[in-house]
């Protein structure tokens, strides 16, 4: 049998701690169709290039059961992700329990309902998104959204590997670090937000930027609540920040809407995605109660799951409007907002190392 120890740590830890957190209901599938038909709890402790590992219990004690990989070897994050999905998918087909829409809450599928809040898939990835099954099926022309996704996934693993997030991810990062970070974000949605209001304007846009979505009050309510009342004298932009929004003003003043969109898609659509779950452990590390963590908090916008999949609707009427080299222009562009966003992430480090 081999170690546990090709991937490091802080995936393992990053991976481990998302499904035990998010998906305890999909480790004891995956262990009731994997050799223990009767556990009643299972918990995910590892992983390495040829499987997963869990710790079963049921009526006769612990065990610990490891599940080959449908696609091992693998090496990478994203691999992991997807090799988790495949298991849950294979563990709901043997059980014959109907999987899961790659978008519908974990808990609503367990329960039968689907509910508010948009929870990520562990297993998400380019593939994982399949609104328009339809489409593909038929062998049309892949959407819009869906080409914008996969072409830029590999930046968004970058953007969501960085060791800064990863560090806030895993609950290892300090309470200044996550100040540092939504002050970073104070400065992108000053400028995002301006440039929002072009499309908030537009009646083909305005769809795709509700009152509900704007976020600057609540990064001041945040960053009242983590600084005091002279918050706005104590922040400053770290120099990717500063290019960040410089990049954003200068698309605006441009006035081009798809740029304005890219930037726009990859703020907003990775905080109804993935910033749901960091706002989940920020508030539990550091104790939040809403002033803390409103900017995650999109309740007034009604159904997460139902909003992303119009935008993503929306992303597909625009891409219908623009020629094959705009459409690349405008993914270039969301690239380069990952870029961006990795970039603060690395400053936020140097920022801490140099503390
Ligand atoms: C630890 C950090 C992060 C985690 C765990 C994470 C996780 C995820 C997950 C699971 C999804 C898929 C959701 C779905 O299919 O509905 C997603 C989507 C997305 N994330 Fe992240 N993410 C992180 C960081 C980021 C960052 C830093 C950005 C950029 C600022 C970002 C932007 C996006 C976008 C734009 C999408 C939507 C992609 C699409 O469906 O077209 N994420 N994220």
């Amino acid at each position: 049998m081999k170690d546990v120890m090709n991937f490091d740590a802080a995936v393992i830890a990053a991976v481990t701690g998302h499904m035990n957190d998010d998906h305890l209901d999909d480790n004891l599938l995956i262990a009731k169709a994997f050799g223990y038909p009767n556990a009643t709890a299972s918990t995910m402790t590892g992983l390495d290039e040829q499987a997963g590992v869990w710790r079963v219990t049921d009526a006769a004690g612990e065990h610990e059961l490891r599940v080959d990989w449908p696609g091992a070897p693998i090496a990478d994050r994203p691999q992991v992700r997807r090799q988790v999905v495949e298991l849950y998918k294979a563990a709901c087909a043997t059980l014959g329990v109907p999987a899961r829409d790659e978008h519908e809450p974990a808990e609503a599928a367990a329960h039968g309902h689907a509910h508010g809040e948009a929870h990520p898939h562990a297993g998400s990835s380019p593939h994982g998104h399949n609104p328009h099954a339809a489409e593909e099926a038929a062998d049309g022309p892949k959407p819009f959204s869906r080409v914008v996704r996969e072409s830029s996934w590999s930046d968004h693993s970058s953007s969501e590997g960085a060791n800064f997030m990863e560090d806030i991810m895993r609950g290892v990062a300090s309470k200044q670090d996550y100040i540092d970070l939504v002050a970073q974000h104070f400065f992108m949605y000053e400028a995002l937000e301006e440039a929002a209001t072009q499309l908030a304007s537009d009646p083909a846009y305005a769809g795709l930027h509700p009152a509900a979505l704007v976020r600057l009050g609540t990064l001041e309510v945040d960053l009242e609540h983590l600084l005091g009342a002279n918050w706005r004298d104590e922040i400053r932009p770290v120099p990717a920040s500063a290019a960040y929004a410089a990049r954003i003003r200068e698309v605006a003043a441009e006035g081009w809407l798809p740029g304005i969109i890219a930037h726009h898609y990859t703020r907003y659509l990775g905080d109804l995605s993935g910033g749901q779950i960091i706002a989940r452990r920020v508030a539990r590390q550091h104790g939040f109660d809403g002033a803390g963590v409103a900017f995650y908090d999109f309740a007034s916008l009604g159904d997460l799951k139902a909003f992303k999949e119009n935008y993503r609707d929306g992303l597909d009427a625009l891409g219908e409007t623009l020629d094959e080299g705009e459409q690349q222009r405008m993914i270039e562009e969301v690239r380069a907002a990952y870029a961006f966003n990795t970039a603060v992430f690395v400053d936020l480090a140097e920022l801490k190392a140099a503390a």
